[in-house]
């Protein structure tokens, strides 16, 4: 007797020969709206932890959402959607491919054609555990050229697509500090070619399944038209941009998180500042380039280390960013530095991190220290300082 989808999936799944499940062609409602329905899902094993999952893909236009569903509730559900909403079923296995129809009421294989396929690697044990899985695809990164459309990182993109994954992860963790249930307001300074604000999208609307209004900055208006273009190309709502420097944008709301990767020297101080001013739950900044304090430190006692240029560029750059995290100590936030990408070995590497503090909780820094170490340094005013409380613009 022919199996079932159902029957053939379990069999699947159990003896790790699963591929993948296709299931498409959604059939339209009494309304005639088929397109309320996801236009395709895919269903792939993937271990989390300890436990063999299936994780769902729901693909609608070019937006992708995932689940992870038991082995008992996959197969309700494909019971439960398969044929009544989607009409084709494509099974996929390390031994054959069956396609499945319908016959006197009862769906079985229409057909099946043999092969010696190798079974994937359960998804998410191939790339450290990463919030977006090589070899899964995905729409915004295909769009941005680091995937090609079946999911494979290119091999050019290889350190851009480790650096957006360790972001999302650093995102991932803050995530209990941001509002649990509304819209979620981010702040994306120099944002660029939007990489980060897309990947934000993705993990927040995606993944976490949150509503988003994400306001990606940068004043450079070329990229910006490109970046709106790939928005609506990607079709994503929750997404505004702005062509204009960091600085003379103004936001009436508070926003919860404000990130700020790469913004090139002195826009890292306008970022923060701005920040705080917009009152971010959450701030997390990549520093960039930093000449300010290079420019202008003079210390007597650091005289041996100042002479030699690199040692001068380098300390300026941790004096910059010891700062930046006093300042934003000052103004009310619990600041912690964090190695942002180890394969980076440049000052680019180092990300700080900075979360509200609660009503009570003491801060880690006075005004007067901050003082004290730009004193020692030989420095005068300096961007750091509109990151202060009641620091000007
Ligand atoms: C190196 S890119 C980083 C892009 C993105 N954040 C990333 O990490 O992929 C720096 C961006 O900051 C923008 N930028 C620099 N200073 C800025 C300012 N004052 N206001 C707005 N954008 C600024 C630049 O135009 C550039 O696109």
């Amino acid at each position: 007797m022919q199996m079932t989808l159902p029957q053939a999936l379990e069999a699947a799944v159990r003896g790790q020969t699963l591929v993948k499940l296709v299931l498409s062609a959604p059939q339209a409602d009494e309304t005639g709206a088929a397109e309320q329905h996801p236009t395709r899902y895919t269903i792939r094993s993937v271990q989390l932890k300890d436990r063999l999952l299936l994780q769902w893909t729901a693909r609608t236009g070019s937006q992708e959402i995932h689940e992870n569903l038991t082995l008992k509730e996959s197969l309700a559900r494909v019971d439960a959607i398969f044929p009544l909403t989607y009409r084709e079923a494509n099974l996929l296995t390390t031994e054959a491919d069956s396609q499945f129809r319908s016959r006197n009421g009862i769906m079985v294989k229409a057909r099946q054609k043999s092969n010696q396929r190798v079974a994937p690697p359960i998804a998410h044990n191939r790339t450290k555990n990463y919030l977006i899985p090589e070899g899964q695809p995905c729409p915004f990164l295909e769009a941005i050229g680091v995937m090609t459309p079946d999911g494979r990182v290119k091999a050019s993109m290889t350190h851009k697509f480790h650096q957006i994954n360790r972001f999302l992860e650093l995102v991932n963790d803050i995530l209990p500090h941001l509002p649990a249930e509304g819209p979620i307001r981010v702040v994306d300074f120099g944002s660029g070619k939007s990489y980060l604000t897309f990947a934000l999208h993705h993990l927040l609307v995606g993944v976490q399944q949150r509503e988003v209004e994400i306001l990606a900055i940068d004043q450079n208006a070329e990229v910006i038209d490109t970046c709106r273009g790939l928005c609506e190309r990607l079709q994503l709502t929750g997404i505004e941009f702005a062509a204009q420097s960091i600085s003379s944008v103004e936001q009436s709301e508070s926003v919860h998180l404000a990130v700020a990767l790469h913004a090139c020297d002195g826009a890292t101080d306008q970022a923060l500042a701005q920040a705080v001013r917009w009152k971010s739950d959450v701030i997390l900044a990549v520093p960039c380039c930093q000449h300010e304090v290079a420019r202008s430190i003079e210390s007597a006692p650091l005289e041996l280390l100042l002479r030699h240029g690199i040692l001068k560029e380098r300390f300026a750059a941790l004096a910059t960013d010891a700062l930046r995290a006093a300042a934003l100590d000052t103004a009310g936030y619990k600041t912690q530095i964090l190695e942002f990408i180890d394969l980076d070995h440049t000052p680019k590497n180092l990300l700080i991190r900075a979360v509200k503090r609660r009503e009570g909780e003491a801060s880690a820094t006075t005004s007067t220290a901050y003082a004290e170490l730009k004193a020692h340094l030989g420095l005068a005013t300096l961007a750091t300082d509109q990151i202060q409380p009641g620091g000007c613009l």
